[in-house]
C-alpha cells in the first residue's frame, strides 16, 4: 500500500484552485493556532520572501504550506535564513499522516536550495498546540519567542 509520504504533493496553486484553497479550514479550537489561507495569501502578495504550495493527498486537496524564504530576495543575502510560516491541514483531512508528508517534503525542498544549515518555525505555546507534531519531526524547542510564539529549529545538516 503507497503511504501518506509517496501520494502526498506540494503543488502550485492556481486561478482554478485558489477558491478550493481558500475554503480550507482547520477545526474552531485549532484556530488560534494558523492564520487562514486567505490571510496567509493576501500576505504573499506583499512579500518577496513568501513561497507557498496546496498540500494535496492523491489527487485531493487537503491542506496548505508556506514559507518565509530570504534566498527568494533579490539580491539575496549572504546568509538566509528561511522559515515555515503556515502549515494547515483541513480538519477533515488531519490525522491521515499527511502533514507529516508535507513537512518532510518541505524540509527536503529546503534542504535541496543548499543555502540554509536550519529550519526555524514558531507556534502558540496553548492547549492543543502542534508542538508534539513539530517534536516528532525532528525540530526542537529554542528559549526564543516571537511575538509571543515559541521558536523551534531544525537542524538541516551541513548546507
Ligand atoms: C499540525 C497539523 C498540520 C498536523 O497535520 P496532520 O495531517 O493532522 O498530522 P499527521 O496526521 O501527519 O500527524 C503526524 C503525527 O503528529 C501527531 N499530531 C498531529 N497534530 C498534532 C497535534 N496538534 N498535537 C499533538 N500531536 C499531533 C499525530 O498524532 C501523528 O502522530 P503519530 O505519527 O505518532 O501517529 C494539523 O493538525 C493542523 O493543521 N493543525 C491546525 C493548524 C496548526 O496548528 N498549524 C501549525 C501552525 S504552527
Amino acid at each position: 500500500m503507497a503511504t501518506p509520504y509517496q501520494i502526498v504533493s506540494l503543488r502550485e496553486i492556481t486561478a482554478e484552485t485558489v477558491d478550493a484553497v481558500i475554503k480550507l479550514s482547520v477545526a474552531e479550537s485549532q484556530k488560534r493556532f494558523v492564520a487562514s489561507n486567505a490571510v496567509s495569501l493576501a500576505q504573499a502578495l506583499f512579500v518577496p520572501e513568501a513561497w507557498y504550495r496546496a498540500i494535496y493527498f492523491g489527487e485531493e486537496l487537503s491542506g496548505f504550506v508556506m514559507l518565509y524564504d530570504e534566498s527568494l530576495r533579490s539580491p539575496a543575502p549572504s546568509a538566509p535564513e528561511v522559515g515555515v510560516w503556515r502549515l494547515m491541514v483541513a480538519e477533515q483531512h488531519q490525522g491521515k499522516g499527511i502533514g507529516r508528508a508535507a513537512m518532510q517534503l518541505v524540509i527536503e525542498h529546503v534542504r535541496r536550495k543548499r543555502y540554509f544549515r536550519t529550519l526555524e518555525l514558531s507556534y502558540v505555546p496553548a492547549e492543543g498546540s502542534p508542538e508534539p507534531f513539530y517534536l516528532s519531526l525532528g525540530f526542537r524547542n529554542t528559549d526564543r519567542v516571537k511575538d509571543g510564539e515559541r521558536v523551534m529549529v531544525l537542524q538541516l545538516g551541513e548546507a
